[in-house]
């Protein structure tokens, strides 16, 4: 199979959010922490009928009604997670409810699991199962669902939720190019979830961000010796014309693609201007853990990359930036974002993904693009995900009541026997919701 990647993409995010100016306000934070500080607008999450589950849902019967995809042409299914709702049944098992109904029970695949990873972990998967000798012809289906939740305190901003479902198979719009890959994959408590009575997860964050840093460092330097490797030449940030990034809130992806300049400096790609050459001189000696430390070398380097970022990275932030860390379906949203801004216009353009999960697990891979065909045609993708009406249909929530939903939301965390409100009234037809958890721990579903 040849140009095997992604078809069709469909996102859903809860319709329910708090804007990230309130919520500051609101938290005593000082004015500007959350909006510019981490650069986040508003944040989405997942009143009591909304879980992981129920999101996935929506996002896979929503795909195969609106690309025409009949269930029995999917011949696997992977889901990425973090949300842990049950330690042994996967979520995939869940959305087999809808292929069996068309007598469909021959899907390999189950969920894959690591922080934020998982999602990308999912992908692989699926594309290399198209790329191999065991692909019967059919396609592929990969879901990223998480809901981010944390306890009150300074990682509670950087919550979002979400699902996005993708299409895999050959001759896509949106092709891997699997030669080009750098992986990192370190032992770190950075972030994690061992508390399995709750679900919000354990969280050094400072020590998560230089994580995120030295994992995207290490990941470009295999990516750029790969590339050097196949294609004979040096690669610098002049090879693609987009880089998306994980996004657990827009600050660090900020701080993400300077890094990224100060590595081609520091490599001494052919890039490189020469202002960027002089402000970031007095920085080429730090060792890689001053680099890290340096509040100067972040200041230069994000100052030196600021046209650059504004061409290669803002038009991938929409989305992280309204709806928040979305975990595994966070960098996938990013490439929402950018599809949704640029659509045909990508055609015929490279671009690099930086994954990143806690613990850790970091790969950096690229993507050719092109225009495909109909329904598998990059404005199609745009139309269909309808990102802007998502948005704007939104409803907000004030501090008050997000707080309140998420006390309810710890009481309902690993609970049964409760029915919920069944109060659909927020969401759009089309979307499941969650009504009843019996005694037993079985959770029941219903469609608006
Ligand atoms: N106006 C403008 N900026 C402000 C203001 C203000 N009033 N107040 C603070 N800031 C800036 C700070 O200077 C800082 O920016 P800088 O890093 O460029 O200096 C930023 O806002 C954040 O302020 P901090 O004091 O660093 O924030 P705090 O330590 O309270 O929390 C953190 C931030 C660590 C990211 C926290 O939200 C967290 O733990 N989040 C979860 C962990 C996470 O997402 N890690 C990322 C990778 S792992 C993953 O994906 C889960």
């Amino acid at each position: 199979a040849n140009n095997v990647g992604i078809l069709a993409m469909e996102i859903y995010f809860p319709p329910t959010c708090v804007q990230q100016e309130a919520l500051e306000a609101h938290d005593g934070a000082s004015k500007g922490k959350y909006t510019i500080g981490l650069g986040q607008d508003c944040m989405a999450f997942c009143t009591e009928v909304e879980d992981v589950i129920s999101m996935s849902l929506t996002a896979v019967t929503s795909l195969l009604a609106k690309y025409k995809v009949d269930p029995k042409q999917i011949g696997r299914l992977e889901v990425g997670s973090e949300t842990v709702i049950d330690k042994s049944k996967s979520i995939k098992t869940f959305l087999m409810q809808i292929f069996e109904k068309s007598g469909n029970t021959d899907i390999e695949g189950v969920d894959s699991t690591n922080a934020c990873y998982g999602g990308t972990a999912a992908l692989f998967n699926c594309v290399n199962w198209v790329e191999s000798r065991s692909w019967d012809g059919r396609y592929g289906l990969v879901v990223c669902t998480d809901s981010a939740v944390y306890a009150e305190g300074p990682a509670r901003p950087t919550g979002g939720a979400a699902a996005i479902a993708m299409l895999i198979g050959p001759d896509a719009p949106i092709a891997f190019e699997s030669k080009f890959r750098g992986s990192h994959m370190s032992h770190v408590y950075d972030f994690y979830k061992p508390n399995l009575a709750s679900e919000y997860p354990v969280v050094d964050g400072k020590l998560s961000q230089t994580c995120y840093l030295m994992a995207l460092d290490t990941c470009y330097k295999y990516f750029c010796h790969k590339y050097e490797k196949l294609e004979g030449k040096q690669f610098s940030l002049s090879d693609a014309d987009y880089f998306v990034f994980h996004s657990p809130y827009n600050k660090l992806v900020q701080k993400s693609f300077a890094r990224l300049v100060f590595n081609d400096f520091t490599r001494n790609a052919s890039s490189v201007d020469d202002i960027t050459k002089e402000k970031l001189g007095p920085f080429s000696t730090l060792t890689g853990d001053e680099s890290y430390q340096s509040r100067d070398l972040e200041k230069a380097s994000q100052q030196v990359s600021k046209a650059l970022y504004d061409a290669k990275v803002q038009p991938t932030t929409l989305i992280p930036k309204q709806v928040g860390n979305m975990y595994t379906a966070s960098l996938y949203a990013a490439f929402v974002s950018l599809i949704h801004n640029k659509n045909s216009e990508l055609a015929g353009q490279r671009v690099v993904l930086f994954s990143y999960g806690s613990g850790l697990s970091s790969t950096m891979f690229s993507l050719r693009l092109h225009e495909g065909q109909h329904p598998f045609s990059l404005s199609n993708i745009a139309t269909v995900m309808n990102v802007a009406g998502k948005l704007k249909s939104r409803h907000e929530f004030s501090p008050d009541k997000f707080v309140e939903t998420m006390k309810l939301m710890e009481h309902r965390y690993g609970a049964k026997d409760f029915v919920t409100s069944k109060d659909c009234s927020l969401l759009s037809p089309g979307t499941y919701y969650l009504t009843e958890v019996d005694s037993m721990y079985r959770r029941f579903y219903a469609k608006k």
